[in-house]
C-alpha cells in the first residue's frame, strides 16, 4: 500500500483487543456459520474492499469473515468517536487487516483516513453513513468506473443514498442492509435501545428511575430508546413529526408533545431522528438545570452544540464524556460524547448479539452485489428476501428456538382466494 500501511492509536493494545473480538465473536453464531462457509468457498477471492464502519469488536468480526471469504480488505472509522483503541490495534497486528482509525481523531484527521482506505482502490465499498460512496461521486470521481457496487448499513446513509439515486446521480448499485427485516428490527430498536441508555449511564452515573426521559423521534431506534428508558423507570415523552407514528408513541403509552413543551420538564433528552437541530437553540431556552442531551442518530446534527457553544458563558468537563454548559442565568446543560452517537461515543455499541444479523447482512449482501453487479442497475436495492429470512433461520435455530412449519393444506389455502368464510 502507499503512504501509511495504517493509522491507529497504540499497536499495544492489541492482546487486549484480540480478547474482546473473541469475546464478541461468542456472540456472533451467524457470522462464526458464515466463517465456516466462506472460507471453504471463498466467495471474494482477491477482491479489494474498503469498510468505513464503527471501528468496534463486532466490526472486527465482520472483517474477519470478508478476509476468510479471500477479500483484500481495509477499514477506516465511520465517526471520529466511535473507534476502539484496542480493537484496531488487534486488526493490524494480529489479523492483518490495515484500519486507519483513531478514536477522537478530528474532522482533517477523520477525512484522511477516509481518503487512505480509497487509496486502497477498492472494487467494492462498505459503508455506515454513506461517505465512501459519497466520496467516490464528488472528489474521487476516477475510482468510480473500478467500483462495482456497495452495502449501506444505516437509516442516515441509506436516506443519502436514496436522495442521490433520485437525482440520477448514483453510479453503482448498493444494497441497503439497513432496510432487511433482521437488521433495523433488531439492531435499531434492540441494540441502539440497550447501547444507548448504556451510554447515558456510563457517562453521567445518574439513575433513571423517576426522572422524566424524552426520546426526540419515534422511528425504530427512538422506539427502542424509548422502551428501555421506561424499562428502567422513566417517565417518557416522545417527540415526533409524522402523526402516524405520533399516534403510534401515543397508543404504546408515551406522552406525546412538540419538543418545546417537552424540554422544561426533561431531566434527559436523546434524539435519534436523523435531521438537524431536534434540540435547538429555544429549548435550550426553557430546559431545567442539569438536564443531560444526547444523540444517538448517526450525525452530530440533531443537537444545535453551536447554538449552547455561543449561549454557554463557561464550559468544562467534570467527567470524560460529559460537557458541561454554565448559563449567564446559572443553569448548566450537559451534553453527552459531544453529541455524537452517545452509544458508540460513552459506551461499546450495539451488543454483539444483535450486531451478528446486522453484520451477516452485510457479508451476504457484499458478495450478493459483488456477484450480481452486471445485473444490477445504480439503484438502491433491498437485501434480497431469501438472504433476510436465512438469516432470522440461522438465528432462531443458534438460539435453540424451533417454529412450526405450514401443512400442504395450508400452503395451498395461502395461494388461493377460492375459499372464503
Ligand atoms: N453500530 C452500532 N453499534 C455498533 C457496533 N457494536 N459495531 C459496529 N457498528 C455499530
Amino acid at each position: 500500500m502507499s503512504k501509511k500501511e495504517f493509522d491507529i492509536k497504540d499497536i499495544s493494545l492489541a492482546e487486549q483487543g484480540r480478547w474482546r473480538i473473541e469475546w464478541a465473536m461468542k456472540e456472533m453464531p451467524v457470522l462464526r456459520s458464515l466463517m465456516e462457509r466462506y472460507s471453504k468457498e471463498r466467495p471474494l477471492e482477491g477482491v479489494k474492499m474498503s469498510g468505513c464502519l464503527h471501528i468496534t469488536t463486532e466490526t472486527a468480526n465482520l472483517a474477519r469473515i470478508l478476509q476468510a471469504a479471500g477479500a483484500d480488505l481495509v477499514l477506516t472509522a465511520s465517526n471520529p468517536l466511535s473507534t476502539q483503541d484496542d480493537t484496531a490495534a488487534a486488526l493490524v497486528s494480529v489479523y492483518e487487516i490495515p484500519v486507519f482509525a483513531i478514536k477522537g481523531e478530528d474532522n482533517d484527521t477523520y477525512y484522511q483516513h477516509l481518503n487512505a482506505a480509497l487509496d486502497h482502490r477498492p472494487s467494492l465499498t462498505m459503508d455506515d453513513g454513506a461517505d465512501l460512496v459519497s466520496i467516490i461521486h464528488s472528489k474521487r470521481r476516477d475510482q468510480l468506473s473500478e467500483v462495482v457496487g456497495s452495502t449501506e448499513e444505516t437509516t442516515t446513509g441509506v436516506i443519502r443514498l436514496r436522495a442521490m439515486a433520485a437525482e440520477g446521480a448514483l453510479e453503482i448499485p448498493v444494497i441497503s442492509v439497513n432496510d432487511a427485516d433482521t437488521k433495523h428490527l433488531f439492531d435499531n430498536r434492540y441494540g441502539t435501545g440497550q447501547s444507548t441508555l448504556d451510554g447515558i449511564i456510563r457517562s453521567t452515573n445518574i439513575l433513571i428511575a423517576g426522572k422524566t426521559f424524552v426520546a426526540g423521534g419515534y422511528g425504530w431506534c427512538s422506539r427502542g430508546i424509548a422502551m428501555r428508558a421506561r424499562g428502567l423507570g422513566a417517565n417518557v415523552i416522545v417527540t415526533e413529526i409524522n402523526p402516524t407514528k405520533a399516534l403510534e408513541a401515543v397508543m404504546d403509552g408515551f406522552r406525546v408533545m412538540p419538543m418545546i413543551e417537552a424540554a422544561p420538564q426533561a431531566d434527559f433528552i436523546c434524539t435519534a431522528t436523523g435531521d438537524k437541530h431536534v434540540v435547538d437553540k429555544h429549548h435550550f431556552e426553557v430546559m431545567k438545570d442539569g438536564c443531560c442531551v444526547s444523540n444517538s442518530g448517526h450525525f452530530n446534527v440533531e443537537i444545535n452544540l453551536p447554538a449552547i457553544e455561543e449561549m454557554a458563558v463557561e464550559k468544562r468537563r467534570p467527567r470524560t464524556f460529559v460537557d458541561e454548559y454554565l448559563l449567564a442565568d446559572g443553569r448548566s446543560i450537559r451534553v453527552l460524547g459531544e453529541g455524537r452517537l452517545v452509544n458508540l461515543a460513552a459506551a461499546e455499541g450495539h451488543p454483539s448479539a444483535v450486531m451478528d444479523m446486522s453484520f451477516a447482512n452485510q457479508a451476504m449482501s457484499a458478495i450478493y452485489v459483488y456477484q450480481n453487479h452486471e445485473k444490477l442497475e445504480n439503484k438502491v436495492y433491498a437485501v434480497p428476501k431469501e438472504i433476510d429470512e436465512e438469516i432470522a433461520r440461522f438465528k432462531l435455530q443458534a438460539m435453540g428456538v424451533d417454529i412450526d412449519v405450514l401443512t400442504p393444506e395450508q400452503e395451498a389455502y395461502l395461494n388461493s382466494w377460492h375459499e372464503g368464510t
